[in-house]
């Protein structure tokens, strides 16, 4: 059992002149126990981190603890991490029994232990009847419960997994998350699961840090995540279909305050309109769900006109994609509700549903609202 913290964490590979910096000045702290994911879109340094953290890659600043030890020094062997990558990297030559036994056989566990262990393993992962192929002879899903098998067969202080689902199918991905999830929870091993697929995060992490270029934009629970993202790209990122933006200034006139778009102006509250000139900011990025959008038939009060063009039945819902002079907003509805392509409606934007970030940092109001009380 351990804690897992990385303080300024920092990666800069520099190759034939070039310079990137993978990862940039992370502080991390990942409970006891905890499933943790990191979530970012592909380069954004994801694998990097994790490699740090497995020994495989010298950070170039920074420290990280794995339980109160410091193991910037460490070996990856003496770390008491196990790694699962996206590949699974099985090797090819052994059976599935010598695969999982491998990380106990190289550190010299009786034979008898390893026996034990292995079937037991299988057993949980249910490959127990593969235990004499080879990988080849397995599906992708089989070959990806042996790297499993391998990484919890020694039971390390720490998981890291590497985009374990992503080279499954979609029906054995959401099959394979569910299961992982509850064998996370079983083990009681505190995880590090790298993926950029926002559902499988939503759906597995006990908390979630979102990374971007290099940096950590966000770490929360997933409803912290999706209720309050604190800036622009978290809002973007997390949510299907994708948040819906607009840029809008901040105008005070003598019956209250608007923002307004090259489209429309929307009425705010005074509350609203007074936080945000008191935190001087005069450029908006108004931020709404497609989910929070309220599609209306009829002109009501602070609605905004727009023009149906797509609609996309889910069955279950439906989403529908208005034009809003060169936007595109999108809503989603109950299937019983029926609108047709070209049909003129009002869209309701619930101020309570609003997110809304200063458009020079891309932060949320309410972020600088609540360190500007610290
Ligand atoms: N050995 C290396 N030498 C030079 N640049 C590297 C090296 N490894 C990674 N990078 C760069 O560092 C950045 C982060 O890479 P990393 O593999 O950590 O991203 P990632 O978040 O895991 O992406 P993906 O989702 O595509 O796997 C990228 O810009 C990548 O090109
Ligand atoms: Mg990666």
């Amino acid at each position: 059992m351990a804690d897992v913290k990385l303080v300024n964490l920092t990666k800069i590979f520099e190759s034939r002149g070039e310079r990137v910096v993978a990862v940039d000045h992370i502080n991390l702290y990942v409970k006891d126990r905890e499933f943790l994911v990191l979530l970012g879109p592909s380069g954004c340094g994801k694998t990097t981190t994790l490699r740090m953290i497995a020994g495989l890659e010298v950070p170039t600043e920074g420290e990280i603890y794995i339980g109160d030890k410091l193991v910037n020094d460490l070996h990856p062997k003496d770390r008491d991490v196990s790694m699962v990558f996206q590949n699974y990297a099985l090797y090819p030559h052994l059976t599935v029994f010598d695969n999982i036994a491998f990380p106990l056989k190289i550190r010299k566990y009786p034979k008898e232990e390893i026996r034990r262990r292995v079937e037991e393993v299988a057993e949980l992962l249910r490959i127990k009847h593969l235990l004499g192929r080879k990988p080849k002879e397995l599906s992708g899903g089989e070959q990806q419960r042996v790297a499993l098998g391998r990484a919890i067969v020694r039971r390390p202080k720490v998981f890291l997994m590497d985009e374990p689902l992503s080279n499954l199918d979609a029906k054995l991905r959401i099959l394979m998350r569910a299961e992982l999830k509850k064998l996370q929870k079983e083990l009681g091993v505190t995880t590090i699961y790298v993926t950029h697929d926002q559902v499988e995060a939503m759906t597995m992490a006990d908390r979630i840090a979102v990374m971007n270029e290099g940096r950590l934009m966000q770490v929360g629970t997933p409803q912290e995540l999706f209720n309050r993202p604190a800036n622009i790209f978290v809002a973007g990122f997390i949510g299907a279909p994708p948040m819906n933006f607009f840029e809008c200034e901040v105008k005070e006139y003598e019956d209250g305050y608007y923002f307004e778009s090259e489209v429309f102006k929307y009425r705010i509250s005074e509350a609203l309109g007074k936080l945000v000139s008191r935190l001087g900011i005069s450029r908006v990025i108004m931020g709404i769900r497609p989910h929070d959008v309220k599609v209306s038939r009829g002109p009501i009060e602070n609605s905004i006109k727009a023009e149906t063009y797509v609609v996309e039945p889910l069955g279950t819902e439906t989403i529908l994609d208005f034009k809003l002079g060169a936007n595109i907003v999108k809503a989603v509805v109950p299937p019983t509700m029926r609108i047709e392509p070209g049909e003129e409606v009002w869209l309701v934007f619930e101020e309570d549903r609003l997110h809304i970030f200063d458009k020079k940092t891309g932060k949320s109001i309410y972020v600088l609202a609540g360190s500007e009380e610290h």
